[in-house]
Order: C-alpha cells, then structure tokens, then sequence
C-alpha cells in the first residue's frame, strides 16, 4: 500500500482563507478588527522567522498584528508590565508570548499573567485545566491543527486507537486530551515506554512529536494507519552538497508511507497549520470576547 500524503499546506491555505472570510464579516458586521500581539524576548533566530510570519499572515488575514520585541536582558518586571497593558488593551484579543524565553525569566509566570481570554497558545493553566476537563478553553495551536486534519482525513475518530509518541505540554499532553475528547482510545507513549515498536503497531492514529530525526520507521506502523508527523528536525545533508541541511520528521518517512494509509509530510505537513490555527484562535478569542459568533470547525 502507499500512502495518501495529507497536505498540510493546502489544508493551512484554505484554512487561512475561511479566518479571513470570518475576519472580514466581523469587520463590516459588528466593527470588530481581530488583533493578535506577540512579544519576543531576545533575538533567538529561529523565534525571529516565526514571529516574521506570524506578523505577515495575521496581516495577510485582514487581522491587525502588533510586534513587540524586546531585549534579551529585559527583566520579569518590565515582562509582566507589558503583559498586562496588553491585557487591557481593547485592541487586542490574542496574545503569544515566543518561546523559549532567556533563562533568566520565568516561563510559567510570564504564561500565568496573559488573560486566559486572550491566551491563543493555549498555555494558560486555566485553558490547561478547561481543556482537560472538557470546558471551551483555548487549545494550543499545533494539536488543534493536528486535530483538524485527522476530522478531515477521517471524519470521526471514535472508537480509533490513538498511539501519541511524545508528552510535552505544547503537543504530546494537549493532543491526548483532544482525542479523548472525540472519544479515541488514547496512549501516551514516550522515550521511557517499554516495546514503543509493539505498542506503535496497535495505533489507526499515530501522532509522533518526540523531536527525534526518523526515529519511528515503517515496521512500527500498522497497516493503513492515519500518521500524523510533528517533528521538525534539521539535518546535515551533504547530498544536497557541502555544508548543507534539510528538514525531516520524526517519523522515516519513505518506509512510512508504504505500510500507512495516510500520512503528513515534513516539511508541508502539521508546521503550516499552527500558524494558521493561531490565526483561527485569535477569531475565536476576539468573536468569544464581544460576544459575537465563532467560527464554526475551527475549534475543539
Ligand atoms: N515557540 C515555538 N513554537 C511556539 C508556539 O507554538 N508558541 C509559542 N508561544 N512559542 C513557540
């Protein structure tokens, strides 16, 4: 068998264009201009290109994007100042605070004093709470996107077993309380989980966000699984000639897509829909926040 490849790019585009249908609507119906602001400690490169596309794409979907960008020895006070005139500023009814922050500050505090109402990452302990406990809640961005592309792929997913490699905050916890949520058989396996090949294998969904190059190849797969790879990882490619680097998932994909039903591409895959689902979150925020319509099929 090979594999149908989900593209997430496609996904992300059409994705983009429906927040900004939305946007557009809230705009000449009611007044409203959705506004996300992200704030950037430091001058981590990585966290300098997404926070460029980030602005670009919020722009992009009629969305009025504030950047802030601040020095990397800014202290905890100053921080926690600017979170809270964002906070209550009208203007604003999404707000992303880039990590990692420099270790100096304090992430889990820094997270804690965003609004919960803006929170758009998800990462408030409240929207931690409100999701585990199945109440509307932001939910973070990557696990949503993955979310939505499985509804798509699958329709619905009750009943599937769901194998999720990985149990970080951002991904691995979040992911497990969705597809408990649309009533999967969820496992949360990790770099500890004894016979991870044995307990893979039993997974229709296998959603793989450890951050290790190829590390799940096709012999772990069942046959005709949905595979949804979050793994973004650069690699020396000296193929590609001296010097030179690629992206792969965590999962090996040539050997992957011949066992899978379906599977995401790295890159191409879940990377295009965070971004796109931050954009959806900041709608949802400012729809939730003057108490105007959602969009519908954008959230949990
Ligand atoms: N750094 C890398 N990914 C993310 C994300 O999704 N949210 C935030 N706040 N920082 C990140």
């Amino acid at each position: 068998m090979t594999a149908s490849i989900i593209d997430g790019k496609e996904f992300a585009t059409r994705l983009r264009a429906r927040v900004g249908a939305h946007v557009a609507r809230m705009k000449a119906d009611h007044g409203v201009t959705p506004g996300l602001a992200v704030v950037l400690v430091g001058e981590d490169p990585a966290s300098e290109v997404y926070v460029r596309n980030k602005g670009r794409q919020t722009v992009e979907a009629g969305m009025a994007s504030f950047e802030h960008r601040l020095s990397a020895d800014t202290g905890e006070a100053e921080l926690l100042a600017l979170i809270a005139r964002l906070n209550a500023d009208p203007a604003v009814h999404g707000i992303l605070v880039q990590l990692p922050l420099p270790a100096h500050l304090n992430a889990d505090l820094v997270i804690n004093a965003i609004a919960p109402e803006k929170d758009v990452d998800g990462f408030h302990i409240l929207n931690v709470g409100r999701l585990a406990t199945g109440q509307k809640a932001m939910v973070p961005c990557t696990p949503l996107g993955c979310l939505l592309m499985l509804r798509e792929q699958l329709g619905s997913l009750q009943g599937a077993d769901a194998v999720i490699v990985g149990r970080s905050n951002i991904v691995g916890k979040p992911m497990a309380q969705l597809l408990l949520g649309e009533s999967c058989t969820v496992t949360v396996a990790h770099s500890r989980t004894r016979d991870l090949p044995a307990v893979c294998r039993r997974a229709d969904i296998l959603v793989a966000a450890v951050g290790r190059p190829r590390m799940i190849p096709g012999d772990w797969i069942k046959p005709g699984a949905t595979v949804i790879d979050v793994g973004i990882n650069r690699i020396d490619a000296p193929e590609r000639g001296a010097g030179k680097t690629r992206l792969v998932g965590d999962v090996d994909f040539d050997s992957a897509a011949a066992v899978a039903g379906a599977i995401t591409p790295v890159p191409g895959g879940v990377g295009p829909m965070t971004i796109a689902c931050l954009l959806a979150n900041t709608v949802t925020a400012a729809a939730r926040l003057h108490g105007l319509r959602e969009p519908e099929g954008l959230s949990a």
